[in-house]
Formats: structure tokens, sequence, C-alpha cells
């Protein structure tokens, strides 16, 4: 692709002229727009990159395997694999409130990142993949008032006392332009295709408060929903499905037992660069046979909906 081309080689340019002989370090949250960002720095200044991959316990099913394997295996970038789990799970506990637990990750990221900069020598930058999406909609709402809807953790979030400064290599760019840049870096197809996945992981797949026992349960049901979607070939026409836990348990009955289980709800959305999304038209013949395979599967499960908003008014994750 032509464009790519030339973008990648004026990014690399910019990117030396910006860093110097410095160091910079960058968060990996196993997206495509981090591993992006990561490939095209590296590119940009070798081994002056580290990655820091922080595991903050939100993570979907073997997705931390994954990601460490894909850029052991597949490039040369210093990686250091951070298992914070207990800390961000921690500081999470009893929280309800979405914006609450937004900032909470968001501080979070800020000090764990501010622990692996220390112990890098002349560490002065923090890169990141951050899109212009994202630049957006922290600032206002396309068509409506400016107003917050959603504080992303990625954006703007450094304080003066971090002594970091940005890289966003991806600034200008859309998702689609992301993923071509993707392509023309080298990165697996498969990988380049992956649904998008927020930095606050399934903290916000979990409406109100978090707990361990919803986030396995999460996990197990999310990996069932989409192996269905991809045993039915519909994966790489969906922009982004997942599953999601809501805080209420119903009554229901197996076998000849009563159960009170969590109620899940399926999400899928077709978009274009995430601003805004229609809900996938499942058929029912599919939506009937996940929400059996789901329940069936996975403990702790026992009534699942589809939900059929688009954005607006919704927005796409449930947080
Ligand atoms: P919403 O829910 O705002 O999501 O309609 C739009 C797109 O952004 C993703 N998203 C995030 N990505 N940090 C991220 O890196 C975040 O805090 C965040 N919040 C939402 C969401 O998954 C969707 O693709």
């Amino acid at each position: 692709d032509w464009t790519m081309g030339a973008y990648r080689e004026e990014a690399i340019k910019q990117i030396r002229e910006q860093v110097g002989d410095k160091k910079v370090i960058c968060g990996l949250s196993g997206g495509v727009d981090s591993s992006v960002a990561a490939v095209l720095i590296h590119e940009a200044i070798g081994d002056q990159l580290t990655c820091v991959f922080v595991d903050h316990g939100l993570l979907r099913k073997n997705e931390a395997e994954e990601v460490v394997t894909m850029f052991r295996d597949n490039y040369n970038i210093p990686l250091i694999h951070a298992d914070e789990s207990e800390l961000f799970l921690g500081e999470l506990e009893g929280v309800s409130d979405p914006e609450t637990k937004r900032k909470t990750i968001g501080r979070l990221f800020i000090d764990v990142f501010q622990k692996y900069a220390d112990q890098i020598e002349d560490a002065e930058f923090l890169a990141q993949g951050t899109l212009y999406p994202d630049v957006i909609e922290s600032v206002s709402f396309s068509g409506g008032p400016s107003v917050t809807i959603k504080s992303h953790h990625n954006v703007g979030g450094l304080p003066e006392k971090m002594g970091l400064k940005l890289v966003e290599p991806l600034r200008e760019l859309f998702k689609d332009e992301v993923r071509a840049l993707g392509h023309e870096l080298g990165l697996p197809a498969s990988f380049i295709g992956r649904h998008p996945f927020p930095g606050p992981g399934l903290a916000i797949r979990c409406p109100g408060e978090i707990s361990r026992d919803k986030l396995d349960i999460l996990r197990e049901a999310d990996a069932v929903y989409i192996d269905q979607i991809r045993k039915h070939g519909l994966y790489d026409e969906i922009w982004q499905a997942f599953a999601a836990i809501l805080p209420m348990r119903t009554v229901g009955v197996m076998g000849d037992g009563r159960t009170y289980d969590y109620a899940l709800a399926l999400r899928a959305v077709t978009s274009v660069d995430g601003m805004t999304a229609d809900y996938y038209p499942f058929s029912h013949e599919f939506l009937g046979e996940t929400a059996t395979r789901i329940i069936n599967e996975v403990k702790g499960v026992n009534r699942v909906f589809y939900d059929c908003t688009s954005k607006p008014p919704g927005t796409i994750e449930l947080e």
C-alpha cells in the first residue's frame, strides 16, 4: 500500500527526531494499536525500546500467554511481562462506579509504568497506541455537547509527576489505517484482524462491582461465544463481539434442580471506527445455539441476553 508505505517512512523519521538517543517504554495491551505502535517504534529506534505488558487481571482467557508468545516468537523486542493482577483487583474491590473504575485503572497503569520506567536508565518517553477517535471521544462526543462520555485511561492521563514525554505515532490514524500499517509492517494477519479490546479490559464488561468469581465466569463464557462466532465464519464481519456479566442473578431450572446464577449479555457490533456502531443481526438459530452452549458449558450462568442496542444511543462497551 503506497500511502501506508509513505506514512511508515515519515513516522519513523519523526520518532527518531523526537526520541534522539533516549529510551522509550511502550505499554503493550495485546491489542492491534499498541502492537503496531511497538513494532513501528522498534523499527525506528531498535533496542532503545522496551515493551511492558501489564497483566491487570482483567484479560481474556489465555490472552497473556498469547500476547507474550506472539511478541517473543516474532520480534526481538525486549519485553517485560508484569503480572500486577493482585494490585489492580485489590484496588478495584468495592468499586462499582464506571468512571471511578476507569480512573482507578488509569492511575494504577501510570504507577506500574513509573515503576518499570524507573528501572530503565535514560527512559524519557512513554509510547502509546492512541488513535484519532480516542483523542476525539475523550474530549467530546461527535455531534453532541462537549462532555466526557468515558475517560479513556490511555489518553492525556499522564500527570506531570510521571516525568515522561509521550510518543503517539498513531494519533492521526483510524482503526482501518492502523490495520493497513500493521500489514505493511508484517504483523501476522490473524493478529491484525483481532477485535479491539479496551485498556480497562473485563472491568468494563462486568458492570457494577467486580469479583474474581465473576471475572472467571466471564472469561469462560466469552471464550465460548467467540468460538461460536469463529465456527460460523462470522468473526471478520464483526467489528467487536464480547460477553458481559450482568450484576444480577436469576432463577432457572436445570435437570430437576433450581438454579440461581448470573445472567450474561452478549454484544456484537459492526462499525468503521468505533464512533458509531450497529448491533449485529445474528440469526435466531445462532443465538439459540450459543445461549445453550454457554449455559451448558459455563458453570455460574443460567440466562443469556442479546444486546440489540446500536451506538448511539448505547456505547459499545457496557461502561
Ligand atoms: P465505547 O464503549 O466508548 O467504545 O463505544 C468505543 C471503542 O473504544 C473501546 N474502548 C476503549 N479502548 N481504552 C481503550 O483502549 C478505553 O478506556 C476504552 N473504552 C472503550 C471500545 O472497546 C470500542 O472499541
